[in-house]
């Protein structure tokens, strides 16, 4: 299930990202600023629950979220990016982290670090701004499977078609949000048109 963020605003911060000639302090603005908007996307499905309150006027009942902590699972490190909008917004929310890194020449990922708070019975959202080969996505969402989490969501910034059939031949069901679907992979596994190493513009390596 691919749901492509459609919004002028998307479309603008976008196009900032991929420019080679952003610099990392305005890039990290805008990966900001995209994760944000993904994230109030990918979360529209989440509980709410009527509750009375008392207006200045009158009384009435409105709806809050439903008190079912939120778990954030960024794959570092270019994930660590999209984690911020999610903490600004949510009132509970648990943040667990995933290291994998891709090989330069295979572009298989490979596991360095995991360290998942309890995902049982919680909505996670897996985040990781690149969606290439899906080889770090489907790892992930093993992983976090594997620890019980059933209720998952991966939320990129740009993705490609490999990588999204790549993820849904694993997992069907999980619904995937990004803000962008792009053409192809090249022979090194980048995405085209893509923004290049997203990792290295957001932290300037
Ligand atoms: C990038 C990106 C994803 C992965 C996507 O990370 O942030 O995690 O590649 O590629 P895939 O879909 O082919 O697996 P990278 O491995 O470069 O590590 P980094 O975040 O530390 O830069
Ligand atoms: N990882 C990135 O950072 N960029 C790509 O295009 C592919 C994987």
């Amino acid at each position: 299930m691919l749901h492509v963020l459609d919004h002028p605003l998307a479309a603008h911060v976008i196009t900032h990202l991929r420019d080679k000639t952003t610099k990392p302090a305005t890039f990290r603005t805008l990966c900001y600023q995209i994760s944000l908007l993904l994230a109030v996307e990918a979360t529209r499905s989440l509980p709410t629950v009527e509750k009375p309150i008392e207006t200045p006027l009158e009384a009435m009942s409105s709806r809050v979220l439903a008190h079912e902590p939120l778990v954030v699972v960024p794959i570092l490190r270019a994930g660590l990016g999209m984690v911020q909008p999610f903490l600004d917004i949510f009132p509970d929310v648990s943040v667990g982290y995933i290291g994998l890194e891709r090989d330069h020449q295979t572009a298989v990922a490979r596991s360095y670090y995991c360290k998942l708070p309890p995902v049982a019975g919680r909505r996670v959202m897996l985040v990781d701004p690149m969606l290439a080969t899906g080889g770090s996505a489907v790892k992930a969402i093993d992983v976090i499977r594997a620890q019980g989490g059933t209720d998952l969501t991966l939320v990129s910034i740009v993705s490609a078609p490999e990588g999204v059939a790549e993820v849904v031949k694993h997992h069907p069901q999980l619904p995937i949000f990004t803000a962008a679907l792009d053409r192809e992979l090249n022979a090194k596994k980048y995405i085209l048109p893509g923004l290049g190493d997203f990792g290295d513009r957001l932290y300037g390596t």
